[in-house]
């Protein structure tokens, strides 16, 4: 028998439902130079402070000595201290080593966290949303069917629209687990520290957990806005965060990311005993991965040495050059356009109406660009369109000079 929760996902994941209309489309215009600016991938070489900390690592492992087998379930230490003292102790968040669990995406983390909570929990989404919270917990059976919106009986949405600046507002009914990303993918928002500590106090009210994904964080450029649940006072009773080495060190292929589980969350069982979320965490993570390799770890740890900081941070530069690009095109053009400004993706409304599949075609048709239709994250994204700033500059600069031909 086969997991019937399956059979409740909408369509295929979207992503690759991107990349079979971009085949087919180039399939038949085999001359078409496509650009794009759909799935959050990285184009920028990796820094060189990564690539010789590698190099080094890969060396290392052909040597009796500096071989490495199996490392330590929750990640090698050199990599976890350099976490603790630089993302987050010069924000005033202390850190224990057991905290942190290094992984191989925060894609993965955040689809399986949910392994550790019962089925009965009440998850709530911002609708846009990251498809990856949403589609694991049908898959676990938490919800139900999905109706003619494509939106699941049992979970609570949260709307994100130009009208609330794409800022959730607090559920109105009982909720378990809340998934938050901030910066936003795919909206491209930020949150103020006030309106984290509105969550975080929702959450100690209510005994709900905040599963909160940062993979954006590096990409803040206001200094008032937070980059770690963290500082918010309380947050570590009630929060889990996600970070990843994807998007801040161009990692997408290389895979390193890790998990934040403070010793002071809580869930509860059945019995209303309060149980440490760490140890369920580690105990999942110990039994079913065996670490991100240690070539990655090296790289991920050079990301924190003071070459390996500049370095990163220029690459970060040149993709937040894309999105300011991007955005003053598009505005110029006369489009509606969010975010971009503390995140890399750019939110824009389409022209005349027109669906976020339909603009998607149109797109590709004429200008031979791809972007994201943001109905695929929810149906409050139907209308939007989703731009990344991680293309190459040429690559960005050109498709918004075809974006002003069509
Ligand atoms: C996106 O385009 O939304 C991201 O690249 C997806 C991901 O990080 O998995």
């Amino acid at each position: 028998m086969i997991n019937e929760n399956f059979l409740k996902l909408q369509a295929g994941y979207l992503f690759p439902e991107i990349s079979r209309r971009i085949r087919s489309f180039q399939a038949q215009n085999p001359d078409a130079k496509i650009i794009s600016l759909g799935i959050g991938d990285v184009t920028q070489p990796l820094a060189p402070a990564v690539l010789e900390a590698m190099k080094k690592a890969v060396d290392d492992m052909g040597s009796e000595t500096g071989f490495h087998g199996y490392g330590p379930e929750r990640g090698y230490d050199f990599l976890i201290e350099a976490i603790i003292e630089n993302d987050f102790k010069p924000r005033s968040v202390d850190l224990d080593k057991s905290e942190i669990f290094i992984s191989d995406g925060a894609k993965c983390d955040t689809a399986n966290i949910q392994e550790v909570f019962g089925v009965d929990n009440v998850i709530a989404v911002t609708d846009p949303v990251y498809p990856v919270y949403v589609d694991t917990n049908v898959m676990a059976g938490r919800t139900g069917q999905a109706n003619e919106n494509g939106q699941y009986d049992k979970i609570v949405y949260m709307p994100c629209t130009a009208e609330n600046d794409f800022t959730p507002e607090l559920p109105s009914s009982p909720v378990d687990i809340i998934y938050l990303c901030f910066p936003n993918n795919p909206t491209g928002a930020v949150v103020t520290k006030e309106i984290l500590s509105k969550w975080v106090d929702f959450a100690h009210g209510n005994k709900a957990i905040i599963l909160f994904d940062a993979a954006y964080e590096a990409f803040i450029t206001d200094r008032q806005i937070p980059h770690s649940i963290y500082e918010v006072e309380g947050a570590k009773e009630v929060a889990i965060e996600f970070r990843s080495f994807s998007k801040t060190a161009g990692f997408t292929g290389l895979r390193c990311a890790f998990t934040v589980v403070p010793k002071q969350v809580r869930a509860y069982a059945k019995d209303g005993g309060a149980v440490e979320v760490n140890s369920l965490w580690s105990r999942r993570h110990s039994t079913k991965f065996n670490g991100a390799s240690y070539i990655s770890q090296a790289g991920a740890a050079a990301v924190y040495s003071p070459d390996g900081k500049k370095q990163t941070r220029r690459i970060i530069d040149i993709y937040m050059a894309n999105a300011a690009l991007i955005r003053e095109s598009l505005t110029k053009l006369g489009y509606g356009v969010f975010g971009g400004v503390n995140a890399p993706y750019i939110w824009m409304k389409t022209p005349k109406g027109l669906s976020s599949w339909d603009f998607f075609d149109i797109l590709l048709q004429k200008a031979n660009v791809v972007g994201t239709p943001g109905v695929g994250f929810g149906r409050a994204g139907e209308g939007y369109f989703r731009l990344t700033a991680f293309g190459k500059p040429a690559d960005v600069k050109e498709a918004m000079e075809r974006f002003a031909a069509i």
